[in-house]
């Protein structure tokens, strides 16, 4: 590992003749292994306010020099603004990434990036705020070696990449975390550690899911559903968008269009079909309506700086907006949760938290608004302050609730603003994006950069949300993001259908390889949850996690990893002809290029809008045949195939990951973990399967293994 002498050197200066104007005693502490956080001073320590994005306290292990530091930030007070700054010198040829949800390359390094979540309808490259908000720097170095840095504060953050990675925050002073490791992946799961990882999902919503601002009246919800299994489309899940309300009134239903939401979510599963209704902060002010009235009765609103309640308009007109920064109002708003759910509700979307308010230029409600927050989250204190984590708190009082409702149910939640940290609580999407080349484009390195931000259950709307596109966009948006952890297809109110059937055939059948792939491999992608839930490693990864010292990978846009074994190579731009570059030969074997033998029975050309999949060498994925959906069992037998691709010395291993897929039993131990062990000799190749892990008792399962690249007989030994 190198030293940093740059950083240390940079220290000095500071310490001895005052960086940028002010004195720097800044201090830092251990608080995990290869974990330091700073603070500017210790009296900044000592009023250090209560962290969002920890998943815990993290007291102290002991003081540490910053002369036996890596890498270290200089604190300063930009004398203009007033506003603390944090500095972290890099050196050459360390590369940048994370910052969020940023709107450009993967590679951040020369972008400003700021955190403000921000209703950012119709964003463009470029834009320095979306959704949410990461104040979060991944640096990998020349050798391969990476430290992360997150800059501890819920304030507006500028984070600004174009000479080295400097914080610039309102709000006072704030906690600098620096996690070393010597590889990226190893920050990652320090990253992990200190902000938590996500919970594992029920298996339905790693399934792909359909929606559209809306699928309504309820006819069209049936219709659809119809349609999908009919065609033989594979998927999971259906989402009821706002028009399922009553004028938009929360937690109410519109009696004409949806009369009997229990019965509609009952058919649904039959089938097949999961449901995710949407709940959105925005509560109409308006005497007689029970969720106004209770929320009156609680004192349940966020109140502007003289006292009163605070008014903003959103979709039901003048509204109210709970208090998600205080215990009781959450209690209150999760308490609303257990009638909703009742309706056989499976999954909950909160929509517009950032919170989105239509009537003001600033999209959103005044920096001055007070919030009653809990002492332990910092006390009453204003919107500026709480901004960034209102979305966050109203998804965690959402999840409570649902929770509550059902406690032997694993809880799906998709939220749109959230905060570093919110991965605790649910899944993010990437916001309203546009049907064009540009936003596809876009999409594969959005979602990687949130997933190199502690968000791993993350996909963009696959279509593209506003305006329409063409079948051509679509299927390729179809032919990548069915292999992102969150795979939907949404598009916006007003335009054409955008189901994979509404641009006809050629559109459905690259469409239904796409899905079909996802649920072939639904296997490795299950175990990738589980493995990101117990450590923080990203599901989607960019491909330089393939090999983070070779420097050709670091800007690569239009691939990547999903896990650390399938490389997935996307035709991003129109004409596809943007070449990807590959990660390196592994002891002289290269990635292997594969795909189902069976997909596309009757054609002998590979559909050319689907992306490439390719295996690393020394990998064994588990793929199992197409289903339907989550639980579908066309024939009882339980088949499984296993794709081997051996490595220089003839090796490959690979692992799976099993449980019910629904339920905590897992957690008890009830799931199965199996490890795969592929060997060549003279004469064949020999494949051991064996549990693991797990009480759950190894099925009656026909394994089949496919050897990329080999003539030699296959041997499959269960031990
Ligand atoms: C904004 C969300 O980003 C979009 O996905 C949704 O369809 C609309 N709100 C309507 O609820």
């Amino acid at each position: 590992m190198k030293k940093s002498s740059f950083s240390v050197f940079f220290v000095i200066m500071g310490l001895s003749f005052g960086f940028v104007g002010q004195a720097i005693a800044q201090v830092a502490q251990v608080i995990g292994e290869r974990i330091v956080r700073f603070d500017r001073s210790h009296e900044a320590r000592h009023e250090r306010k209560p962290s969002f994005a920890l998943q815990h306290r993290f007291e102290s292990l002991g003081d540490v020099g910053l002369d036996k530091l890596l890498t270290v930030p200089v604190y300063s007070i930009d004398p203009e603004t007033g506003r603390t700054v944090a500095s972290i010198a890099i050196d050459s040829g360390t590369s940048l990434y994370g910052t969020g949800q940023a709107a450009g390359p993967l590679l951040r390094n020369g972008f400003v990036t700021e955190t403000w979540n921000f209703d950012a309808f119709g964003y463009g490259l470029g834009d320095p705020n979306l959704y949410t908000s990461h104040p979060w720097v991944l640096a990998v170095r020349e050798d391969g070696s990476a430290f992360g840095v997150l800059a501890d504060t819920t304030y507006r953050c500028e984070i600004d990449l174009r000479d080295g990675i400097t914080f610039r925050a309102e709000g006072g002073d704030f906690a600098v975390i620096v996690i070393e490791g010597n590889s990226p992946q190893e920050v990652m799961m320090g990253l992990g550690t200190l902000t938590g990882t996500i919970a594992m999902p029920p298996k339905w919503a790693v399934g792909y899911h359909q929606c559209r601002y809306s699928y309504n009246p309820e006819s069209r919800v049936r219709e659809v559903v119809t349609e999908f299994r009919n065609r033989k489309l594979p998927a999971d899940v259906i989402w009821m968008d706002i028009d399922y309300m009553d004028e938009y009134r929360v937690f109410t239903f519109d009696e004409e269009q949806f009369p009997d939401p229990k019965g509609l979510n009952d058919w649904l599963d039959t089938m097949g079909f999961s449901n995710v209704w949407m709940i959105d902060p925005g509560v109409k002010d308006e005497d007689g309506y029970f969720v106004s009235d209770s929320g009156d009765a609680h004192d349940a609103w966020v109140k502007d700086k003289d006292g009163n309640v605070y008014n903003g308009n959103v979709w039901p007109g003048v509204c109210v907006f709970p208090d998600y920064l205080n215990k009781d109002v959450r209690k209150w708003w999760a308490g609303l949760y257990e009638e909703f759910m009742a309706y056989n509700i499976d999954g909950v979307w909160n929509d517009m938290n950032e919170p989105a308010v239509f009537n003001v230029e600033s999209k959103t409600m005044p920096e001055s608004n007070i919030h009653r927050a809990d002492p332990e989250l910092g006390g009453t204190d204003t919107h500026a302050r709480y901004h960034n984590v209102y979305g966050m708190q109203m998804i965690r009082a959402s999840r409570e609730g649902v929770m509550a409702t059902n406690p032997d149910k694993r809880p799906f939640l998709l939220s749109r603003a959230n905060f570093i940290g919110g991965q605790r609580y649910g899944a993010t999407w990437t916001g309203d994006n546009s049907a064009n080349w540009a936003h596809l484009d876009m999409s594969i390195p959005m979602s990687i950069n949130l997933s190199l931000s502690g968000q791993p259950f993350v996909g963009p709307d696959i279509g593209g949300f506003a305006y329409n596109g063409d079948g051509e966009l679509f299927q390729r948006w179809m032919g990548f993001g069915t292999l992102f952890p969150f795979s939907r297809g949404h598009t916006a109110k007003g335009n054409i259908d955008k189901e994979p059937w509404s641009f006809g055939q050629e559109v459905e059948d690259t469409s239904r390889r796409a899905l079909e792939r996802r649920y072939r491999l639904m296997p490795y992608i299950y175990t990738l949850f589980r493995e990101s839930s117990k450590t923080g490693m990203p599901i989607a990864r960019p491909t330089f996690f393939a090999d983070p010292a070779d420097p050709a990978l670091r800007s690569e846009d239009d691939s990547f990893l999903l896990g650390a074994d399938l490389l997935i190579v996307t035709k991003a731009t129109p004409e596809g002809d943007r070449v990807s570059v590959m990660p390196r030969a592994v002891d002289g074997v290269e990635w292997a290029e594969f795909d189902f033998p069976d997909f596309d029975s009757g054609r002998d050309s590979k559909d050319e809008h689907l992306p490439r999949l390719f295996i690393r060498p020394g990998a064994i994925m588990p793929s199992a045949p197409v289903t339907q959906y989550f639980g579908d069992r066309p024939d009882s037998r339980d088949e499984l195939t296993l794709i081997v691709h051996l490595d220089g010395r003839g090796i490959a291993q690979g692992i799976m990951y099993e449980d019910e897929g629904e339920g905590f039993g897992y957690l008890m131990g009830e799931h199965l973990t199996t490890a795969f062990y592929a060997e060549e000799t003279q004469s064949e190749v020999v494949v051991f399967v064996r549990a693991i892990g797990g009480s759950m008792s190894y099925p009656e399962r026909v394994i089949d293994a496919r050897v990329i690249g080999s003539d030699k007989p296959v041997r499959v030994i269960v031990r």
